[in-house]
């Protein structure tokens, strides 16, 4: 565990592909956390950030700032995602620790998610898959497992950064008419959609699509008064991050049927067991934070979070800054 020669030394917080492995071993002595399924105990990561130059840290460690106080070496912090909120970016700052991200190469594959739960919430398809499996299919019926339909309707993303934008183009394809809300209007060039204030969007959307990340101002930005302005048969998406959708609040109007369903695969406090009221309602079609969760997106996380922390530890500017 000690430093053996003047390479630069790094802990990784969970297994990643050897790809990804072998750009940090040409340059660095490393140790891994080799529990596929465990995250690093808080305990291990403070006991080894008092040792080394870098982290490579997935989302489920929280680095505050007493890390960064701790380690006496740390130059940086390679989060293994494109959100950061599980790092205290004010403190690395203070602290002058360079904090890098994974922008760009998961855009289209979390986008790609975001319409399948949407199409599943819509069509219905996780609770048709049930029904055929579980031997219910007797007949064919007018009504059966009637959903709502997706092309033609409109649709509010809200928070309009890459992802957002990649799924208003998935959008278009299903001659949506696309609506977005975001801090300011953005100059999107040619892409056909229409900057709406929050609350204006809420009410006229069929499907509303939560892709903010999740900072102070966004806690909870989607909760009981904003749910009451969508329309019963609306929709409500959620691929960012748990907190910025009230939870108790989205259930409560699940309930009441003030929104017809929801697609979730971020959740407030992750994981979630499967007793959550939220994924026991019929309506709800949930997965477990997996946005990105394609073998090709992974691996290229996994090598641009090591390209990241060998940039910074070889001298070099890091592709992906956050701080
Ligand atoms: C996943 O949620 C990410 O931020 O990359
Ligand atoms: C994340 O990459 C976003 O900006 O949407």
């Amino acid at each position: 565990m000690e430093k053996l020669n003047n390479k630069p030394y790094v802990f990784i917080t969970r297994m990643i592909p050897d790809e990804a492995l072998a750009i940090i071993a040409e340059y660095c002595d490393y140790e891994v956390w080799e529990k596929e399924d465990v995250p690093v105990p808080e305990q291990v990561l403070m006991n080894r950030t008092c040792k080394v130059d870098g982290l490579l840290t997935m989302l489920t460690d929280k680095v505050t700032d007493e890390h960064f106080m701790v380690g006496r070496n740390l130059k940086v912090v390679a989060n293994m995602a494109v959100g950061f909120d599980n790092i205290d970016i004010s403190a690395a700052q203070e602290y002058g620790i360079t904090v890098t991200n994974t922008p760009d190469v998961l855009t289209d594959t979390t986008a790609d998610l975001t319409f399948a739960l949407l199409l599943s919430a819509a069509r219905r398809i996780p609770e048709a898959n049930n029904y055929l499996k579980q031997g219910f299919w007797c007949t064919w019926s007018p009504m059966l497992l009637t959903g709502v339909d997706v092309y033609g309707k409109t649709i509010g993303i809200v928070g309009m950064g890459r992802i957002g934008q990649a799924v208003a183009r998935r959008a278009l394809g299903f001659n949506m008419m696309v609506n977005y809300y975001a801090p300011t209007p953005k100059d999107l060039g040619h892409l056909p959609v229409s900057f709406k204030p929050l609350e204006k969007l809420l009410s006229s959307s069929d499907f509303v699509c939560v892709l903010a990340p999740m900072t102070e101002k966004t806690k909870h930005l989607i909760g009981e008064r904003e749910l009451a302005l969508m329309k019963p048969s609306s929709v409500l998406i959620n691929t960012a991050r748990g907190p910025v959708v009230d939870e108790k609040a989205l259930y409560n109007a699940l309930l009441k049927k003030q929104i017809w369903a929801a697609g979730l695969d971020v959740f407030e406090d992750e994981p979630i067991s499967p007793d959550h009221p939220l994924v026991n309602l019929p309506n709800v079609v949930a997965t477990p934070h997996i946005g990105s969760a394609s073998i090709e997106t992974r691996t290229k996380m996994a090598v641009l979070a090591a390209q990241n922390l060998v940039s910074v530890l070889t001298g070099n500017p890091p592709l992906n800054k956050v701080v």
